[in-house]
């Protein structure tokens, strides 16, 4: 594989050649966040910077623009082949993302390659016809992350780099300790005190990361580490490093693909530090550039309501981005300061989508909503299915349309959340008496707490003759006004 990129500036345009990016992966000229581009990428103008001059006017083959119906065979082809980098479901794609010089330096396992589910209670709930689950909480780490630490990593270990970091609210750090250890580096995870799911905290402990919780918020750690990493030679692998997005947009493409190549018309995404809107707007926008699809999906970003900003940013008139102090259950998207807000708004401008916040109560029943279609998920992946009911509800996702849910981690990421539903100690009091008569009763029916009991037959048995007896409308197999 060979790498032709460079990196250009989101905010005044500027463009360094790869190597030249500093350690906080800030433009020197106006601290904006860089972004990978290529000969064939919109606007490239002019290849001008880190390349021989003989190559501008004569580009070679590589950099000439890849050929779209060529490149699905090929990508097709790819998963008969035996070879790692064939396997993964990022680097099928690599066509689009020349970032190493060499395959032999990618740290894959196997990422990608993750299950679009048909959702057709949730579509119900949601009031559309049909409803997809792009569940990426299936990656081998068990989030969305794995997709892009493939490629942040792989460019690191080709770099040289020892020593990796990142701060985070659980999932970029374990799938950066995962993979960190298969390529041998040594690692560090910049954690919230206290608010971070056990099932992420245990994963960098077990692939053995050095695990500092401080005393803040993840704006806090993130904050701290950019500092740290301009006086020590340690890559840093939040999502402004701009090689993440890269192998976070490939979803995009394994999506497409599993869709036959009919683009969806809608596409839900949670929000948090908002690198992942950010990057698979990226590979959509790319995909049509290219010629590969003739338009692109409304891209959606969902927020919790305690942590905004994007969603206040959307609806205030002047447009001014003011960070908050976070505050909700879904501690994945527990961020006040989002570093991707410039680009991950720009996505939604592009696209013509759209930003919604959802309520800690309408995050849980999602939660619960999507668990009892077997799929499950974590609660900030929740957030795209009570986000949608409102895009529906406000007639910006019609009926017809073809929607698709970005589940970005697996329901075994935060066991805690789920087990304090079912027991009923999630919500306050005062969060229960703030819920519509008819959530509550959703709520009820889709409880379902362990029961304690005698190891006596005859206790067990009356015990199951009265949940047994239970119609599907109270058990939450049906959708509330459609019992027959
Ligand atoms: N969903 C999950 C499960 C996440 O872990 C995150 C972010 C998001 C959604 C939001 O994605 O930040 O790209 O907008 N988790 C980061 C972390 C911040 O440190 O694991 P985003």
């Amino acid at each position: 594989m060979s790498t032709t990129h460079q990196l250009r500036c989101t905010n005044c345009g500027a463009r360094i050649a790869g190597e030249a990016a500093r350690s906080d992966f800030r433009c020197p000229e106006c601290n904006g966040l860089y972004e990978v581009i290529y000969p064939w990428s919109e606007g490239a103008g002019p290849w001008n910077v880190g390349a021989p001059a003989d190559s501008v006017a004569n580009p070679s083959p590589e950099v000439r623009l890849p050929n779209p119906g060529g490149m699905r065979h090929l990508w097709q082809e790819r998963k008969t082949s035996t070879l790692a980098v064939d396997q993964s479901g990022v680097w099928r794609f690599r066509e689009l993302l020349p970032i190493v010089r060499d395959v032999e330096h990618v740290v894959t396992l196997r990422e990608g390659n993750t299950p679009l589910y048909e959702m057709q209670r949730s579509a119900d709930l949601a009031g559309v016809d049909w409803l997809l689950a792009k569940h990426q909480g299936m990656n081998p780490s068990g989030s969305f992350k794995d997709t892009g630490m493939t490629a942040a990593l792989s460019v690191a270990v080709e770099r040289g780099f020892q020593w990796v970091a990142c701060a985070s609210t659980g999932n970029t750090s374990a799938a950066m300790a995962a993979y960190a250890a298969r390529a041998g580096l040594r690692s560090i995870v910049f954690i919230p005190d206290g608010k971070i799911a056990w099932g992420k905290l245990s994963q960098a402990m077990d692939y053995g990361s050095l695990t500092v919780q401080l005393k803040t918020d993840f704006d806090g750690c993130l904050k701290l580490l950019t500092k740290l990493v301009q006086q020590f030679p340690i890559y840093l692998l939040n999502s402004v490093n701009p090689y993440r997005l890269e192998g976070q947009k490939t979803p995009s493409m394994e999506l497409l693909e599993q869709m036959e190549w009919q683009v969806p018309e809608h596409l839900v995404v949670p929000g948090g530090n908002l690198g992942n809107s950010s990057a698979l707007g990226k590979g959509f926008l790319e995909m049509k550039h290219l010629g590969l699809i003739q338009r692109v999906p409304k891209i959606s970003v969902i927020q919790a309501e305690g942590a905004n900003p994007l969603y206040r940013w959307f609806t205030d008139e002047n447009r001014e981005m003011k960070p908050v102090k976070a505050e909700t259950r879904a501690t994945a998207i527990r961020i006040g300061n989002p570093a991707s807000w410039k680009k991950a708004s720009r996505v939604i401008e592009e696209t013509g989508g759209w930003c919604e916040q959802v309520s800690e109560q309408e995050i849980a029943l999602a939660k619960a909503e999507i668990g009892a279609e077997g799929v499950g998920c974590e609660p900030a992946s929740a957030v795209t299915l009570a986000g949608l009911k409102k895009l529906v509800a406000a007639g910006r996702v019609t009926r017809e349309q073809r929607v698709v849910l970005v589940l970005t981690g697996h329901t075994l990421k935060d066991p805690q959340y789920t087990i304090d539903y079912h027991r009923g100690e999630l919500l306050t009091a005062e969060e229960v008496a703030g819920e519509i008569a008819g959530e509550r009763a959703r709520h009820e029916a889709l409880r379902k707490p362990p029961l304690v009991l005698e190891a006596d037959e005859a206790v067990v048995l009356k015990a199951l003759e009265k949940r047994m007896a239970k119609t599907d409308a109270e058990c939450a197999l049906a959708v509330p006004g459609t019992a027959k």
